[in-house]
């Protein structure tokens, strides 16, 4: 018998598989002297924002994806800008089965949700949900979620046919592809983050991708007042610069990009195979032809299949020392700030079951394999002691 055979999973009385914790995320930035150097660079030069760094960062990405790019402070700030600038101010179909924030950016800009279903495979947008939705609609967004592109070529057409102004929130989608063609390329514009639990990570910021060179440059007036240097602002911008010191953490992180997905693409792979005989899990991935940043590494669980739902297994691996994220519970929809506020609620019960059912243990780029065979491991004792974990623990 294995040291891992023997094991009793900690809800049960054994010893937590990480005293010590493991983190759901962790930052990736290989060359930290490096970085420290060009910050102490910018810092000697004295200009903290509107610099050279900044620009660096644009034409570093642009290059990459082919298309225009306007650094922001945030993925929010830059999805706020683009409905803003789409005049997204009616009903604009999107997800519930997202990050809060792809709604609250259209609450801001002066727009109303109208939560859609997602497919269940992949949890993005399902294009056969929403041909009777866009009548009147103002925009469409869709989420690239967990770094899979959605079905881009039927949302494209939909929203053509309709008329209607179609926003990728790429919070995620930093180096994915879609058969090919880089993330970054479609709809009117599409917006990363790089927020610290993303790929690439600046601290805070975002990134605008448009092909749209007229769009790009009202993002760059939008990012700063709306001000183009004059000072008589042409509309209400924001304050959404990327500050200097931000671009250059963000470019220290781009550098290595490919390596990290390439990394985490093996991770997923790994514990995906240390997983392989539990019956009632599922990893989400991206269509076949496409790439997927696997911004997180995301199960489906079957709970009846598994013997534990995923709030319980969530729960287990707590007591195990191993941090997890139910992403996305609950779903927008369901959430107090959107109570009331959905104007033509409808049911979306693929949401709602892949809310109750997901569930994204620890990953990050530099995340040792061992690591994550300990993780899979613990899965496996869980599955082992499964009736007697569910009777110990007071989560359904
Ligand atoms: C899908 C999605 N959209 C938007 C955001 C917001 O990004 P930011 O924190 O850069 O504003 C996030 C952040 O995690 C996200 O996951």
């Amino acid at each position: 018998m294995t040291e891992v055979d023997a094991r009793v999973p900690a809800v049960l009385g054994g010893a937590p598989a990480f005293p010590e914790r493991l983190p759901l995320v962790r930052p990736t930035l290989r060359d930290v002297p490096g970085l420290t150097a060009d910050i102490g660079a910018i810092l000697d030069r004295g200009l903290l924002t509107n610099g050279a760094t900044v620009r660096q960062l644009e034409d570093a990405v642009s290059e990459r994806l082919g298309a225009h790019v306007v650094a922001v402070s945030s993925c929010t700030a830059g999805l706020m800008l683009v409905m803003q600038a789409v005049e997204a101010t009616g009903p604009v179909v999107m997800p519930s089965f997202t990050f809060s924030a792809s709604a609250h950016a259209v609450t801001w800009a002066g727009g109303s949700p109208d939560f859609a279903d997602v497919e269940p495979e992949r949890a993005t947008l399902d294009p056969d949900r929403i041909a009777g939705l866009l009548d009147g609609a103002a925009a469409m967004t869709a989420t690239h979620i967990y770094g899979s592109p959605c079905d881009v070529e039927r949302l494209g057409e939909l929203a053509r046919d309709a008329g209607v102004p179609l926003i990728y929130d790429a919070a995620h989608a930093l180096g994915s592809e879609r058969n090919g063609t880089p993330i970054g390329r479609f709809g009117v514009a599409e917006v990363f983050s790089l927020s610290p639990t993303k790929v690439v990570v600046a601290g805070e910021g975002g990134l605008i991708a448009t092909m749209d060179p007229d769009l790009a440059q009202w993002c760059r007036l939008g990012r700063d007042y709306g001000n183009p240097g004059d000072y008589d602002t042409r509309f209400a911008g924001l304050n959404a610069r990327m500050s200097e010191l931000h671009a250059a953490v963000a470019l220290a992180s781009f550098a290595h990009l490919d390596e990290n997905i390439a990394n985490r693409v093996a991770l997923v792979d790994r514990f995906e195979a240390g997983v392989a005989g539990l019956p009632g899990l599922r990893i989400v991935r991206p269509a076949e032809g496409d790439t997927s940043t696997f911004k997180d590494l995301t199960m489906v669980v079957d709970a009846e299949a598994f013997g534990l739902s995923a709030p319980q297994i969530q729960a287990a691996f707590d007591a195990e020392g191993i941090d997890s994220r139910r992403y996305y519970h609950p779903p927008i929809h369901r959430q107090t700030s959107y109570d009331g506020k959905w104007d033509t609620p409808r049911p979306l019960p693929v949401t709602d079951e892949l809310a109750g059912s997901v569930l994204s243990p620890p990953l990050w780029s530099h995340l040792e394999g061992s690591t994550m065979d300990r993780v899979a491991d613990v899965l496996v004792e869980l599955h082992r002691h499964a009736s007697k974990v569910a009777a110990t623990l007071e989560v359904d």
